[in-house]
């Protein structure tokens, strides 16, 4: 059995290579590459794609595997082998179960609707972007359908980002969660409206760029395996547990976004340069899923980020670069000024408090559609109804309506509910930290960090993707991902900002 198993590393590893390589393309694609690049790189790309896909999906790759599953039955469950081949048996199943003649399609569907998306969101004109979004929801129909039975069509797209969550777990989380925040929205929105013009003038980049780099520098972010550049959208891509970059851009008139962006892409990046090493050059060498990622994101950006210890600290530091800006705003007020809360129309401006509402309505629309109960021409009326009924607010137009997100177009259905999922979980996560670390706040406005970050890569980080989401949310916190914390966490901070 030592035999296959070392055969069966052998693939994954050059799988994992592979995929490495076609993240460096992207970050380059994304970073440095001059317009005219398009073409040649996305003829690399689809190279290395096939070759990847027609190594991990042979034969001799589904034989091993068979054979290392009963295997895996005789090891520790918690050990690495046992986690890479239940991972490796899973993604297995779900890529050789839908025909490449549906990849294919899907991916000239997905191409082509994303092109259309951007000219109608540009023209304001939903009709353009109707018969491909109906066309993408057929797909994703499909999709679900080659993973039969299922309890919900959307279980088999949601598995995609959170593996093993299921959609009626989902939909009760949210359930709960959403009558709160409703509640709580509107008992802010009737106290007076914070004062945050300051925020709004113009701030240098290369100041933005010094205080970000000096922000994740204390937090811990491991500069000997990472780098910072600029990109049009911020992100975080890694090529091995020894290089994970992240990426910021600037906006001179909204200065705190690159600000809170870098803290929220460092939070992603710690989380991969704490994989452990022994698991280096699986698909492992990862987060556990899309929601305890953004769980770590969230988690420096917010929780720690938008805290009053933490600008306790750092503001003066601020103040210092930016004298002419801030130098007559008190630290009250600019905290105040940062965790403004103002429903608003567009999803990635929301706050904290407004957030899981643009989520839980783009969740509710997504599962609509693919059941069938909701027509795509409906759409657009289904979008503003909602909005007006959880955030009290209608978008004039469908450009900063239905048409906002990018998502869509180009198939992903079931990615957004891992956003809101990340808040609760970081904040559950976040009143764990707190008992294990009783003395955490004055730390943080001490500007130290080492105990946090060290807390969170023994207990999440080291783990890669070796458990499934709900597995490792209930084994750190003592139970599965719940609103309840996160509920905790909104009231007493808006409570003390606001005087609810
Ligand atoms: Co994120």
């Amino acid at each position: 059995m030592n035999q296959k198993l070392e055969k069966f590393k052998q693939i994954i590893a050059e799988v994992t290579d592979l995929g490495r390589a076609e993240a460096l393309l992207g970050w380059d694609q994304q970073v440095n590459m001059p317009k005219g690049g398009a073409e040649d790189r996305g003829n690399i790309l689809e190279t290395i794609a096939g070759i990847s896909h027609k190594k991990f999906t042979s034969s001799e790759t589904g034989e091993l595997l068979e054979d290392l599953k009963l295997y895996a039955e005789t090891l520790d469950p918690k050990s690495d082998d046992a986690c890479l081949i239940k991972r490796m048996a899973h993604d297995y199943e779900k890529r050789t179960k839908v025909p490449s003649k549906w990849v294919e399609e899907f991916a000239k569907v997905t191409t082509i609707s994303q092109g259309v998306w951007e000219e109608a969101k540009s023209e304001n004109k939903f009709t353009l972007f109707q018969p491909h979004l109906e066309k993408v929801m057929e797909l994703r129909r499909e999709y679900a359908d080659f993973f039969k039975p299922y309890d919900h069509v959307y279980d088999p797209l949601l598995d995609d980002f959170e593996p093993g969550l299921k959609t009626r777990e989902v939909q009760d989380i949210f359930g709960k969660l959403r009558p709160q925040q409703v509640e709580l929205l509107k008992a802010i929105a009737a106290k007076p409206m914070i004062d945050d013009s300051f925020l709004h003038i113009s701030y240098a980049d290369q100041g933005q760029w010094d205080f970000g780099v000096d922000v994740i520098t204390r937090f811990g972010y491991d500069w000997n395996r990472g780098r910072q550049d600029k990109s049009v959208h911020p992100f975080t891509t890694g090529f091995g547990i020894g290089d994970i970059r992240i990426t910021t851009r600037f906006d001179p008139d909204r200065a705190a976004s690159a600000l809170f962006s870098t803290m929220h892409e460092a939070g992603h990046a710690m989380y991969e340069q704490g994989v452990s090493e022994t698991l280096r050059r699986t698909p492992l060498a990862n987060g556990a899923s899309m929601a305890v990622h953004e769980s770590q994101s969230r988690m420096w950006e917010n929780l720690v980020g938008r805290s009053k210890v933490f600008w306790k600290f750092f503001y003066p530091r601020l103040v210092k670069i930016f004298p002419q800006q801030l130098g007559n705003v008190s630290m009250e007020n600019f905290y105040k000024g940062i965790n403004k809360v103002e429903p608003s129309l567009i999803r990635v401006e929301a706050d904290e408090a407004t957030y899981n509402l643009h989520v839980m309505l783009r969740l509710e629309l997504e599962i609509a559609l693919l059941e069938g109960t909701l027509k795509v021409k409906d759409l657009p009326e289904a979008w503003n109804t909602r909005m007006k009924e959880y955030l009290g607010v209608v978008p004039p137009n469908d450009r900063e309506g239905v048409l906002q997100d990018v998502h869509w177009s180009g198939g992903m259905i079931g990615y957004f509910p891992t956003y809101a999922l990340g808040n609760l979980v970081s904040a559950q996560l976040w009143e764990k930290i707190n008992q294990d670390i009783p003395n955490l706040e004055s730390q943080i406005e001490q500007g130290k960090f080492d105990e946090l970050l060290g807390w969170l890569h023994t207990k999440i980080h080291c783990h890669g993707a070796k458990f499934e989401p709900q597995t490792l949310v209930k084994e750190v916190t003592g139970s599965i991902i719940t609103p309840e914390p996160y509920m905790r966490y909104l009231k007493s901070k808006y409570s003390e900002i606001y005087n609810l």
